[in-house]
């Protein structure tokens, strides 16, 4: 059974989940940055309706701020404050995807710093266009995480700031804006994929934004070009790469992309978009948890490169979690793809949901499992 856990702020005591929910929780649904900037925006006074929180991870700022929006990257941290709401009977936070502008000028803006510089960066920028003078930004992160550019960077885009008192492992800066114009930063970068000869761009927050992924290319070097099926599903698909060479090799004639981040499926669209004007009726997209709420027809084929981290630790059971929802997205007889590290096996998770399950192809780091569901 998962633990709930009893999160004592100034705002009240509250019940705080992490998700998606795991047996024997490790982590908890809030960490000493979180603490922080709760005591810090209390002192403040700055009532609720005036704040925007910025990537809040399972909604621990929001359950006690019940600010005006949240402006987020991820679809796992909604769900996770969804879940926490109704837990503790808070209003809904509206939401705000980082791939759109917070429409609101806040008066106090609290938000946790981000692992990837690039969308620390991207969101400063955009703040600084968009915040009046005086706003202030209260930022936090733990040590461990934090780059000892943090207040350089917060200043170059918002103005004069301060790095505050650190406690348990955490530190809080404040930067208050002022009339500075720095640079706009967008965060998108470009490579060139051989498998498509052409450019992919990818957004801020996108998994291996700079250069084709090792493994992405491993499984793309391997996969059999004998494979034609109707329906395709690109799973944690990044900026797009897998399911977009599927489309030009002919593997599929459509496809959906699925991942949890509105930067990739942003970047995903962009790229299908340009590259296959004229199939973008055959092309959709799923941003979610997985396949967890998709309810569209089973495919015949997934790709996967699956994600590796839990918050900041190299860890499976994202993996496992994603990939346990394959098999009942499948048609009879559909087969899964799937390339990883080969220090994480997933054999023993999908030999739960598939009839036939093998080691495909190996090098020195990656394997790829190919899983087939049963015909009936
Ligand atoms: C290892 S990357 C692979 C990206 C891309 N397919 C590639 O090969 O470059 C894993 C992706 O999984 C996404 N992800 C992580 N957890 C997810 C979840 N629960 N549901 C959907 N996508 C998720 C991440 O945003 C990331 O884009």
């Amino acid at each position: 059974m998962t633990a709930t856990a009893h999160y004592e702020t100034p705002y009240g005591a509250f019940q705080l989940n992490c998700y998606p929910p795991r047996p024997n929780e490790r982590l908890i649904a809030w960490c000493s940055a979180d603490t922080l900037l709760l005591a810090e925006t209390h002192r403040r006074r700055t009532p609720g309706s005036r704040i925007l929180v910025v990537n809040d991870t399972y909604g621990a700022l929001c359950i006690a701020l019940e600010p005006q929006a949240l402006w987020t990257d991820s679809a796992l941290t909604v769900l996770a404050l969804r879940q926490n709401e109704r837990m503790n009977k808070r209003i809904q936070t509206p939401i705000v995807w980082s791939t759109a502008e917070p429409p609101l000028t806040p008066q106090l803006v609290v938000l946790r710093i981000p692992k990837q510089r690039p969308l620390f960066e991207y969101q400063l920028s955009q703040l600084a266009r968009l915040l009046p003078q005086q706003t202030t930004v209260l930022a936090a992160g733990m040590d461990k995480h934090l780059s000892p550019h943090t207040a350089e960077i917060l200043e170059r885009y918002i103005g004069p700031t301060q790095r505050h008192r650190g406690q348990h492992k955490a530190r809080i800066f404040s930067a208050i804006r002022d009339q500075r114009c720095a640079k706009k930063y967008r965060g998108t970068a470009t490579y060139h994929c051989e498998a498509l000869n052409a450019e992919v761009c990818s957004l801020a927050n996108v998994f291996s934004r700079e250069k084709l992924d090792m493994g992405t290319r491993f499984l793309l070097e391997k996969l059999p070009s004998s494979l034609q099926t109707e329906t395709l599903i690109d799973l944690a698909c990044g900026n797009g790469v897998l399911g977009l060479v599927a489309l030009k090799r002919g593997i599929a004639a459509r496809i959906t992309f699925c991942d949890e981040s509105a930067m990739a499926l942003h970047s995903a669209r962009l790229n299908a978009g340009r590259l296959f004007p004229q199939q973008t009726n055959d092309i959709s997209f799923h941003q979610g948890d997985g396949l967890v709420a998709y309810r569209e027809t089973q495919a015949q084929l997934i790709l996967c490169n699956p994600p590796f981290h839990l918050q900041h630790t190299v860890d499976d059971f994202a993996g496992r979690h994603m990939l346990s929802q394959c098999s009942q997205h499948l048609q009879p007889g559909g087969q899964l793809y799937l390339v990883a590290n080969r220090h994480l096996d997933y054999v023993p998770t999908l030999r739960h949901t598939f009839e036939r399950v093998e080691k495909f192809a190996s090098n020195t780091k990656f394997n790829i499992v190919l899983a087939q569901k049963a015909r009936i």
